[in-house]
C-alpha cells in the first residue's frame, strides 16, 4: 500500500506548517496589522461579565437543548428522575436516533466532550465510526473504474462504515451513567412504538429523499425500507404519525440484554446483510470487534479572553479549528480596540480567520491512529498568533494566497445535544449518520438506519466531498481507520473554571463555523443563547473561495462592506448550522435549540 504521509510525508507537511507560520510573520503583513488599530483602539471592550447575566437564565436544576422537542423533554424527563447530564445525554442521543432518525442513531457515530465543575474534570468519547475491513485507500476509485455505482461513497451498502454510536452509549454508560440502561433507553422505546408527528424538517428530508432517487434511480432498490418506513413511500408530510417498531424492540433488548446483544446474534447478522446486499464490506466480526475510546479531550487554556476550551481532539477537525478561529480572533479584535458591535470589519477578520483554518484542516487533519496529526503545533499559541498575522484588515485574501496546497448540502445528516446538570456537570454530543438518512441503507429486523460515513474520508483524491471539503492523503480510508470529522462538541469554562457556555452543531463543515459564531455571540458579545443562535450567520470553508450567508447577514454583518473588501458571497443564501447551545450562569441556565431545525430546549 503506498502511505507516502507515513514516510516523507510528515517532514514535508511540517515544513508547510512552518511556512504557513512565517508566512504571517513578514512585515509587510505586520505592517498591514499594525496599522488596523484605528480608532476603535481607545475603545474599552465591556467584559463579557458586564453584559452576561442581565438576560434571564430560566432554569436553575437541569437544562437540555437537542434539535427535537420531544428529545429535549426526554432529557429532563430522566434529570427529573434523578439521572445526571450523562444519563440524560444517552437518553436523549437515543431518542434523537427515532425522532430524526434521517440525522443520527444506531447506525452512525459521534463525539461526546464532558466536563464536571464540581471536579474539575474533563472526559471525551471517540464513538466516530471506522472503515471495515477489507477497504483500501483508492477503494472508490477503483470501485468506479470497474463499473461500481455511481457516488458509492454517498450511497447504498459500499458508504457504510461501521457504527459506533451504541458502543459509545454503553461506554458512556460504564463510566460516568448512574441509572440503569434499561431505563435511559425506554423513553426512546417508547416514542418508537407509540409514534410521533413529523414536523417540517422532517418532512424537508423526505423531500431530499425523493430527489436523491430521482437523480439517481439506483438508489431506489437500496432505500426502499427507508422509503416505505420513514417516508410513507413519499407521502409523509408535517403532522403525518411515524412509528418504528422493530426499532423499539431493539432499544429494549439493549437495555436489557447490554452490548451483547449489538456485538452478535440477529442485530448485527442484520445490519450486515442490509449493507452487503448493496456491495458494502460491512461484517458481523467488525460489528463486534468495534471499540468507542475514551481520551483526553483537546483543552486550550487561554483560548479566547481568559476562557477555556473543552473540546474534540482528532479525528474531529473541528476542536482545532476552533481553538485557532477563537486564538486569532482575540489577537485581532485586540488589535482593532475590542469593538463591541457586530460590523463589516470583525466579520472580516472571523472570514479570514475561517479560511485559514479550513485551508490547514484540508492539510493536516486526519485520524491522529493513522496519520501524524501536529495536533499540538496546530494549536500552539505562537503558531496561532503567526496565523493572525496573515490576515489583512483591508482586503480578503484569495484562497490560494492562504494555501497554495490541497484544497478543501445541507444539515440534515447531523444531530447535535447539550445538557448541563444540578451538579453543573456538562455534556456536549454530537451524532451523525453523515448524509440525510445516511447510507439510505435500512434493515428491517432492527430498524436501524446505516451510516454513510466512509464520504467523510478522502475517496476521490483532488475532489469535494458530500460537503465540497477537499481533504489530503492523510485521511485516505483504511481498515479500521476514522474518517475526519467536522463534528465539535465544545464546553467554555471560564478562567475560575466555571462552566460559562455548551454548544456543538449540525451542517457538515459549517458545524464547526456554526459553532464558533453562538460561543462567539454568547462569550464575547454579551448575546443570550437565543440570540447568539438566531444571529445570521456566514461561512467559508476555504474552497470554495466564497462566503456563505443566512438571510439577514447584510445587515448584521454588513456584507456589502465585506464585498469591497474583495470578499466573494454565493449566489444566495442558504442556511449555515445547526446549533445547539446553553448560557450558563450563577443564577441559572439558559438552554436554546436552532429554530433553522425547529427544536426545542427544556429545563426545569
Ligand atoms: O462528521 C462530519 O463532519 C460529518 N459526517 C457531519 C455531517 C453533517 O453534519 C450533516 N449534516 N447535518
Amino acid at each position: 500500500m503506498n502511505r507516502p504521509h507515513q514516510t516523507h510525508g510528515l517532514l514535508d507537511r511540517r515544513d508547510a506548517l512552518g511556512r504557513f507560520a512565517l508566512a504571517g510573520a513578514t512585515p509587510l503583513l505586520l505592517g498591514v496589522i499594525n496599522g488596523c488599530t484605528g480608532p476603535g483602539r481607545s475603545r474599552e471592550h465591556r467584559h463579557p461579565d458586564e453584559v452576561i447575566g442581565t438576560a434571564p437564565t430560566p432554569y436553575r436544576n437541569g437544562a437540555v437543548a437537542a434539535d427535537h422537542p420531544i428529545a429535549s423533554a426526554i432529557g429532563v424527563e430522566i434529570l427529573e428522575s434523578g439521572g445526571n447530564a450523562v444519563d440524560a445525554a444517552i437518553a436523549v442521543n437515543a431518542a434523537l436516533g427515532v425522532v430524526r432518525p434521517y440525522s443520527c442513531g444506531l447506525g452512525g457515530g459521534g463525539f461526546m466532550v464532558m466536563y464536571s465543575e464540581g471536579t474539575g474534570s474533563a472526559w471525551a468519547m471517540n464513538a466516530r465510526e471506522t472503515a471495515p475491513p477489507g477497504i483500501w485507500e483508492s477503494y472508490y476509485v477503483d470501485l468506479r473504474s470497474s463499473g461500481g455505482p455511481e457516488q458509492a461513497s454517498r450511497y447504498g451498502g459500499h458508504a457504510v462504515a461501521v457504527p459506533g454510536t451504541v458502543n459509545g452509549l454503553f461506554l458512556a454508560h460504564a463510566t460516568h451513567g448512574s441509572l440503569p440502561m434499561s431505563r435511559l433507553l425506554a423513553p426512546a422505546a417508547r416514542v418508537a412504538r407509540q409514534g410521533f408527528e413529523a414536523d417540517e424538517h422532517f418532512a424537508g428530508a423526505v423531500e431530499s429523499l425523493r430527489r436523491t432517487r430521482e437523480r439517481l434511480p439506483w438508489t431506489c432498490t437500496v432505500s426502499g425500507w427507508v422509503w416505505e418506513r420513514w417516508c410513507g413511500n413519499g407521502s409523509v408530510r408535517a403532522g403525518s404519525r411515524l412509528q418504528n417498531p422493530a426499532l423499539a424492540n431493539t432499544l429494549e433488548r439493549l437495555g436489557e440484554e447490554g452490548l451483547s446483544a449489538w456485538r452478535s446474534g440477529s442485530i448485527p447478522e442484520g445490519l450486515a446483510r442490509a449493507a452487503r446486499n448493496s456491495g458494502g464490506k460491512l461484517t458481523t466480526g467488525a460489528i463486534a470487534d468495534y471499540r468507542a475510546s475514551a481520551c483526553t479531550p483537546l483543552q486550550i487554556e487561554n483560548a479566547f479572553r481568559g476562557d477555556r476550551l473543552v473540546t474534540m481532539p482528532p479525528p474531529s477537525s473541528g476542536g482545532i479549528a476552533l481553538a485557532q478561529m477563537f486564538g486569532m480572533n482575540e489577537r485581532l479584535l485586540r488589535e482593532a480596540g475590542w469593538p463591541d458591535t457586530r460590523d463589516a470589519r470583525t466579520s472580516h477578520q472571523m472570514i479570514e480567520a475561517m479560511k485559514i483554518a479550513f485551508a490547514l484542516r484540508a492539510e493536516y487533519l486526519a485520524d491522529p491512529d493513522f496519520a501524524p496529526v501536529p495536533t499540538r503545533r496546530l494549536t500552539d499559541p505562537e503558531f496561532i498568533r503567526g496565523l493572525a498575522d496573515q490576515v489583512e484588515s483591508n482586503r480578503a485574501r484569495a484562497a490560494k494566497e492562504v494555501s497554495d496546497g490541497l484544497q478543501l448540502p445541507d444539515d440534515g445528516g447531523t444531530s447535535h445535544l447539550s445538557v448541563i446538570d444540578r451538579d453543573r456537570t456538562a455534556v456536549a454530543w454530537t451524532s451523525t449518520i453523515n448524509g440525510t438518512f445516511g447510507s439510505l441503507v435500512g434493515d428491517p429486523g432492527s430498524g436501524i438506519i446505516l451510516n454513510n460515513e466512509m464520504d467523510d474520508f478522502t475517496t476521490f483524491p483532488g475532489s469535494g466531498n458530500l460537503f465540497g471539503l477537499r481533504q489530503s492523503d492523510w485521511n485516505a480510508p483504511e481498515p479500521g481507520k476514522r474518517p475526519l470529522s467536522s463534528m465539535s462538541p465544545s464546553i467554555m469554562i471560564d478562567s475560575d473554571g466555571r462552566i460559562r457556555a455548551i454548544a456543538g452543531a449540525s451542517g457538515g463543515p459549517r458545524i464547526i463555523n456554526g459553532t464558533f459564531q453562538a460561543l462567539m455571540g454568547i462569550r464575547y458579545w454579551g448575546e443570550t443563547a437565543a440570540e447568539a443562535i438566531a444571529m445570521p450567520r456566514l461561512h467559508h470553508q476555504w474552497l470554495p473561495d466564497r462566503v456563505a450567508w443566512e438571510a439577514g447577514a447584510e445587515s448584521i454583518h454588513g456584507t456589502e462592506s465585506l464585498k469591497s473588501l474583495g470578499h466573494e458571497f454565493e449566489d444566495g443564501s442558504r442556511g449555515i448550522g445547526v446549533v445547539q447551545a446553553i448560557r450558563v450562569e450563577e443564577s441559572g441556565f439558559e438552554p436554546s435549540s436552532d429554530p433553522r431545525k425547529g427544536g426545542r430546549a427544556a429545563g426545569y
